[in-house]
């Protein structure tokens, strides 16, 4: 098995095959997970850096253990307690770091772009663990492989990507990844919150009215409130955003049918979501977290040397 690129930078640069070809791969890596013993040999003498210019729960420790599950060798770096504090440039960070025969960069960034600059100054496999607004395109990943697990189909799912789409990589991600395998997307959140362009430039329907999005949609990837990346006011206030876009139990409970609710995290709680919808049955949240490791071992390995279809 094969991808058709040599860095996974984003979803827009993956072809349906290659998708493909990685949920397949997380599949057996799940199986793997699922052992008693949970570690293959696959990645022995691989050296893997996890290199964080921004903050992370999940993206981080995920990557960590798909390496460990792996048999990576894996080093972190955190940009606060480097000496990026001194002023020194990415490139001379990363080539520094290179030097001492690191084979595989993850990177969060929150410059767009900063992983596809490096792509053209190293030799090493670089995986975008989340650019600025631009892309993160494991949880792409990872969402896909969580709704075909539950619905057991991506071609003609309805999905609906609700709130914040205008800061949102996973957004983008989400509709790159979904357009590509043919399932319908809409984008739903407020005017202020969706770009103008993205229902021609990216073929997606835009809705302004949450029930009725809700009332279509077979699976509802919810967005959190991204306010560290907004520097003008684009809503009045939490409390409005939440009574127009929060999803409550009673909106669920006044569907007709039970959908998929889905959140990449952090979840900010009673704003987007209410804990009693976060919470249930209809939540794969955490399965989403769950399926994040599998599809990381997936990416690492076919990206790797290891991988023999590339050798
Ligand atoms: N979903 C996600 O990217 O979460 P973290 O920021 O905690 O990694």
């Amino acid at each position: 098995m094969q991808l058709s690129t040599r860095h996974l930078l984003g979803i827009k640069e993956l072809s349906a095959k290659d998708i493909s070809t990685i949920l397949s791969t997380a599949t057996q890596f799940k199986e793997v997970l699922q052992r008693p013993i949970k570690k293959v040999p696959s990645l022995r003498d691989v050296t893997i850096i996890n290199l964080f210019f921004e903050n992370s729960t999940r993206t981080r420790i995920s990557f960590e253990l798909a390496e460990k599950r792996l048999s990576a060798d894996v080093l972190n770096f955190t940009a606060s307690a480097s000496s990026v504090s001194k002023g020194e440039t990415l490139l001379d960070t990363v080539n520094n770091i290179l030097s001492m025969k690191v084979d595989m960069v993850v990177m969060r960034h929150s410059a767009s772009g900063a992983p596809h600059f490096l792509s053209q100054h190293i030799p090493a496999a670089i995986v975008n663990a989340g650019d600025g607004i631009n892309e993160h395109p494991t949880q792409a990943l990872l969402d896909a492989f969580s709704i075909n697990e539950k619905t057991g189909k991506l071609k003609g799912t309805k999905v609906a990507i609700i709130g914040d789409i205008m800061h949102s990589r996973v957004a983008l991600s989400n509709i790159y990844l979904l357009k590509k395998v043919g399932a319908e997307v809409v984008v739903c959140g407020p005017p202020t919150l969706i770009p103008k362009y993205i229902g021609n430039a990216l073929n997606v329907e835009v809705s302004y009215n949450l029930r009725e999005t809700l009332e279509w949609c077979d699976v509802a990837n919810v967005l959190r409130i991204q306010l560290e990346r907004q520097n003008q006011v684009l809503f009045s206030s939490l409390r409005e955003y939440s009574l127009a876009y929060g999803i409550n139990r009673q909106l669920l409970d006044d569907l007709k049918k039970e959908i998929i609710i889905m959140h990449p995290g952090p979840i900010n709680r009673g704003v987007e979501l209410d804990s009693d919808v976060a919470d249930s049955k209809q939540s794969i949240i955490l399965q989403q977290v769950e399926n994040g490791v599998a599809v990381r071992m997936a990416v690492l390995y076919l990206l790797s040397g290891r991988n023999p279809a590339r050798e």
